[in-house]
């Protein structure tokens, strides 16, 4: 479907959110999915590019990206007005909590994106929610002011230049050794950090879900170029239909 680009915005250095509008099925959005957007009008760029979904209204939808490649280049050349090319919303989303339950979401640098909608979703849920989110240096962080409305926020940074100094994860230990607990982690962001976390609350009786991500060609389950192995090794999930939200212990990260 074409939708139209109703903004586009710089957040930080190489990194841009653009909201598009027009007719998409936004009610039946869940947080966590994505979107594969076709990029330019010839043919030289066969692929769409999977990027999730960070926010979205009765009339819109936001994307945030980094500009890693000639995709997301052509996307960050947007213009107000411009069609754009979308299939979606695809892939299965984070569930939601039980009322009340205690949650911790953690997200490094592109992986914060779905990790907001996750944050608005869940908010009718329960208010017992801590986020703690990680990023190379002050000037990668984003949403953050955005978050910090949803729960309690912990910042970390590699350098130290915006919050605490450190991984994700030194900041988790931290708020469970100042007495916080929780039922149900959610995660998005590089490998390392999800095996790291998953193997953090390994002993622990916590319900945890992990977003993937993978270089993707259909996204709608056709090609098997996007699987990942599960927990056990003996099954190949495809990440774009049967995630790329995934119980943790049902895949070998
Ligand atoms: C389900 C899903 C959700 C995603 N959501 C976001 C998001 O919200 N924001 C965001 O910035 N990015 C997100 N990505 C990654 C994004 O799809 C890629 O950065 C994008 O496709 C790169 O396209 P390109 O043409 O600019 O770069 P390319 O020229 O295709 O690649 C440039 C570099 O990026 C690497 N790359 C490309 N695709 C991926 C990928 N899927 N995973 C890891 N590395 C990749 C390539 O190996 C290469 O090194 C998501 C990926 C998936 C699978
Ligand atoms: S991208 Fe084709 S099967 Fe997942």
């Amino acid at each position: 479907m074409l939708l139209t680009v109703t903004d586009i915005r710089n957040l930080a250095p190489g990194i841009w959110q653009i909201t598009l509008g027009g007719e998409f099925p936004y009610e039946t959005v869940k947080s966590g999915q994505f979107i594969m957007i076709r990029i330019g009008s010839s043919r030289e760029h066969i692929l769409r590019r999977p990027l999730s979904i960070a926010a979205v209204t009765r009339e819109n939808t936001t994307i945030v990206f980094r500009v890693v490649g000639q995709g997301t280049k052509w996307l960050s050349e947007r213009q107000v007005g411009d069609q754009v090319d979308v299939l979606g919303p695809l892939g299965r989303g984070f569930p939601n909590p039980p009322a009340d339950a205690k949650v911790l979401i953690v997200g490094g640098g592109l992986g914060v994106p779905p990790l907001y909608l996750l944050g608005k979703t869940i908010q009718s849920e329960t208010a017992k929610v801590d986020i703690v989110l990680g990023f190379r240096t002050e000037q990668d962080c984003i949403l953050t002011s955005e978050l910090s409305r949803l729960g309690h926020l912990v910042v970390t940074t590699d350098d130290g230049s915006l919050g605490m100094r450190g991984t994700v994860i030194d900041a988790v230990a931290n708020l469970h050794r100042s007495g916080r607990s929780w039922e149900y982690v959610y995660a998005c962001g590089p490998l390392p950090m999800l095996r790291r976390l998953k193997e953090y609350f390994s002993d622990q009786d916590v319900k945890g879900y992990v977003s993937l991500e993978e270089h993707m060609a259909c996204g709608v389950g056709a090609c098997h170029g996007c699987v990942c192995p599960s927990e056990d090794g003996s099954l190949a999930r495809r990440i774009c239909i049967n995630g790329p939200v995934f119980p943790w212990n049902e895949v070998s990260l």
